[in-house]
């Protein structure tokens, strides 16, 4: 047995999920698993279908940016199809879903940063990015990626060195990015359904928001608002109180923290 298909065989016999992972394919090297998964999910895969791989060579981020991934990160995009009514709170099941799984393997508090950064001691552990595709009203599908940092030293790529971190440079120790990855999916999976029965999960996403209370400034394209985060909506937009005491909701942007 190659050492692929050892590394998929064992995280398919730890799989406890229904229907995530079920379908999955694995590949040691990939440009990006978002390319194969959107390739695939317009050809008709399972809902639950995941590509994972082990590095990317072209890994994409949020707004446009490159999406480091050597070998030792975890890179993974799932096809789902949820309800239009439900695709806004994708955002709030990934990132919720990869923060239990970081306390459950590894034992390490993370938090959220709006909309969607997982963060250990305020560096960025993990990036999420969520891409879906619409036929008139129905969602044809929604593809949740997610980019781990688990066993690298980000003191060894200077692009990150500075802003990220990994759960292996936590704990001093390596993590099993199988268990990992199992854990993750099975909370994926969990947290999926639940948002499916119209469950309020941005009230459990939001305790886990480090941004909110705090003074920010949040950039869209070219243009910036600066106020106190000070709600969310069920939606998962930001509610920002600006300084002359009036509100803007900010459904896309990247924040900065001006004043905790
Ligand atoms: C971000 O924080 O900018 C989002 C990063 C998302 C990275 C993941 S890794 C798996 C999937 N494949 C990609 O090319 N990107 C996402």
């Amino acid at each position: 047995m190659s050492n692929c298909q050892n590394i998929e065989s064992s995280l398919r016999s730890q799989l406890n999920t229904e229907f995530i992972g079920r379908q999955l394919h694995y590949y040691p090297s990939l440009t990006s698993t978002m390319e194969v998964a959107k390739k695939i999910a317009r050809e008709g895969a399972a809902e639950g279908t995941v590509v994972i791989a082990d590095e990317q060579t072209s890994g994409r981020g949020r707004l446009g940016r490159a999406w480091l991934s050597p070998k030792g990160s975890l890179a993974m995009s799932i096809i789902l199809q949820p309800s239009l009514n439900s695709l806004p709170q994708l955002i709030m099941v990934a990132s919720l879903g990869a923060v239990r799984a970081i306390e459950q393997i590894a034992g390490l508090k993370a938090q959220i940063k709006w909309p969607n950064d997982v963060l250990i001691r305020g560096k960025k552990v993990c990036g999420i990015l969520i891409e879906s595709e619409l036929r008139g009203k129905r969602v044809n599908f929604a593809i949740i990626g997610i980019g781990m940092n688990v066993n690298l030293n980000p003191l060894a790529f200077p692009e990150i060195s500075i802003t990220a971190t990994s759960l292996s440079h936590e704990l001093g120790k390596e993590v099993s990015k199988t268990e990992l990855t199992s854990a993750l999916l099975s909370q994926l999976e969990q947290l999926y359904l639940e948002a499916q029965t119209g469950a309020p999960i941005y009230r459990q996403w939001q305790e886990h928001m480090e941004t909110l209370g705090k003074w920010i400034q949040v950039r869209v394209g070219k243009s910036a608002e600066q106020g106190k985060a000070e709600a969310i909506t069920e939606n998962g937009n930001l509610i920002l109180r600006r300084a002359d005491g009036s509100l803007a909701e900010i459904v896309v942007g990247d924040v900065t923290v001006i004043k905790n």
